[in-house]
């Protein structure tokens, strides 16, 4: 009994010990964010992730890993588009609010207005990029971090941390780093070693948060460490700060999306489901009770209804000649219609010639492997209500 006592009592007490001595140390990880601020919500397996979540798990929760360090290794940013840009604006202004300790940009995935975004919010890329830095140093209690992107620049006497956009099959020397986190997109469920080096790899989409505990010898080298993946699922409170920032940025993504930049090419191919209907009642009725019919009040729900990134699917024809363009310029194309499968019905209603084939060649064009994981045709056609 007093045994048992004893146990749970030095259970409790040695990481708080432990943490005195500064012989544990966090690093939570991200990396390979590829701009995607918030999971589309496609498929259960899309469910998981974002910025807020991210913000709102780590205020939360933060303090409890004791010392900690919030780094991100890179490719984390959007792309060189007007979206791209935008998105970046809202990665570097949100791991801003989270104080990354510090964030990857590598020259080639950089351009102008990724590095301005650091500067307006108060961070220095670490990276070969103007503005950038080549490290930086953080002190957690007694323990001096070297946290770098130039694998031939680690420090004497410090804790050493790589990042990097490397795979790991191309990782090469990493002598004198005692951790490498990549942004390569591969999905190590555990850290591996490469030499001396503990390697991790950031979770492609930010899907997930990297969490690797490391004890440290009274040399301040790794004597040990745990390993987990924080999963950001909707039980994880948001932070209200990023979900404004986000909110801001899909305000500024509709307005991308202007009424007057409307391609005006005549008499559009398309008519709508509703001019289907007085020739095809039962197909119609069928169609209206899937979730087809019901797609685009989808993107509403979520905010998006201007976004192209899911309107492109979320609609009949979108970027095709007399597609839709808006929810103002083009209502009667919202949703997926009829005419997403049958292609354009405007001559067949009018001379009964054949609509294009519909098979599963239709289909995947939007069921994609990453929005639709658990397509398979042959189940998914009983669903369409025809
Ligand atoms: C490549 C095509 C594609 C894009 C792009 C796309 N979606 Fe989807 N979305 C789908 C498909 C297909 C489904 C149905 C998946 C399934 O059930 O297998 C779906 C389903 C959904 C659902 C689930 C609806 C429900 O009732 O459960 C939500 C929410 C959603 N999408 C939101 C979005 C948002 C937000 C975006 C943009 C960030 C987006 N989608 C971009 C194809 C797409
Ligand atoms: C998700 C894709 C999809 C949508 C949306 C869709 N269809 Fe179909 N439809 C198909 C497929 C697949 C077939 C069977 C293969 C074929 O005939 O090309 C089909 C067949 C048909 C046929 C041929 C008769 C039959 O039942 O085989 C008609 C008529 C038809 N659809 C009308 C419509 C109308 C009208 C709408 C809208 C109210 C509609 N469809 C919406 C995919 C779709
Ligand atoms: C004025 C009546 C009329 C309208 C409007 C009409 N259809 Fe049809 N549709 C027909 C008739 C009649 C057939 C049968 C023709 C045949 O079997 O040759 C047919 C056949 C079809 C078929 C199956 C044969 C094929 O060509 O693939 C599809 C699919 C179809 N229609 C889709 C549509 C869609 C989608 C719309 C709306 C954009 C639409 N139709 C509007 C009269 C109409
Ligand atoms: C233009 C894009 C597009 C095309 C083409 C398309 N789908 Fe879909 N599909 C969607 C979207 C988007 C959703 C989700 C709608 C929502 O709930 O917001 C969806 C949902 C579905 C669902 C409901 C899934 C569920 O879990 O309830 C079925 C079934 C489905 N699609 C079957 C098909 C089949 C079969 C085809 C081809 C014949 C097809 N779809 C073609 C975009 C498309």
């Amino acid at each position: 009994m007093l045994r048992a006592i004893l146990c749970a009592v030095s259970v409790f007490l040695l990481p708080a010990a432990a943490f005195a001595d500064n012989s544990v140390l966090t690093i939570l990880y991200t990396g390979a964010m590829r701009g995607e601020l918030e999971p589309c919500g496609c498929s259960p397996e899309n469910l998981s992730g974002g910025l807020a979540r991210l913000s709102g798990f780590i205020k939360a929760n933060g303090e409890k890993f004791g010392p900690y360090v919030l780094v991100d290794a890179g490719n984390s940013l959007g792309d060189d588009s007007r979206q791209g840009r935008l998105k970046s604006d809202v990665v570097v202004r949100s791991f801003s609010l989270m104080k990354y300790d510090a964030a990857a940009l590598s020259k080639d995935k950089s351009h102008a207005d990724s590095v301005k975004s650091f500067k307006k919010y108060g961070l220095k890329p670490v990276g070969d990029v103007p503005g950038g830095k080549r490290s930086v140093r953080v002190k957690r209690g007694k323990l001096a971090l070297n946290i770098g992107a130039d694998s031939a620049a680690p420090l004497k006497g410090m804790l050493n941390v790589l990042l990097t956009e490397r795979p790991t099959s191309e990782l090469g020397q990493v002598e004198g780093w005692d951790v490498v986190v990549t942004s390569s997109g591969e999905v190590l469920d555990e850290p591996i070693t490469s030499g001396r080096a503990l390697v991790v790899s950031g979770y492609p989409r930010g899907q997930k948060l990297g969490v690797l505990t490391l004890s440290l010898d009274e040399n301040g080298r790794i004597s040990g460490f745990s390993h987990q993946w924080q999963a950001l699922g909707n039980d994880i409170k948001e932070d209200p700060k990023v979900r404004g920032i986000i909110s801001e940025y899909d305000g500024k993504v509709a307005e991308l999306v202007r009424d007057e930049d409307m391609p005006q090419t005549g008499l559009s191919p398309f008519l709508g489901a509703e001019s289907c209907q007085e020739c095809h009642r039962a197909h119609h009725e069928g169609w209206k009770s899937t979730r087809h019919s019901a797609a685009f009040g989808t993107l509403e729900k979520a905010g998006k209804p201007r976004d192209p990134e899911c309107v492109r699917c979320h609609s009949t024809g979108y970027g095709e000649d007399g597609g839709f363009y808006s929810i103002s310029a083009t209502p009667e194309l919202a949703g997926v219609q009829c005419e997403a499968c049958h292609g354009p019905g405007r001559e067949h209603a009018r001379d009964f010639r054949p609509m294009q084939p519909a098979g599963e060649s239709v289909c995947v064009k939007c069921h994609t492997a990453e929005r639709s994981p658990n397509f398979e045709f042959n189940r998914y056609i009983e669903g369409i209500g025809h």
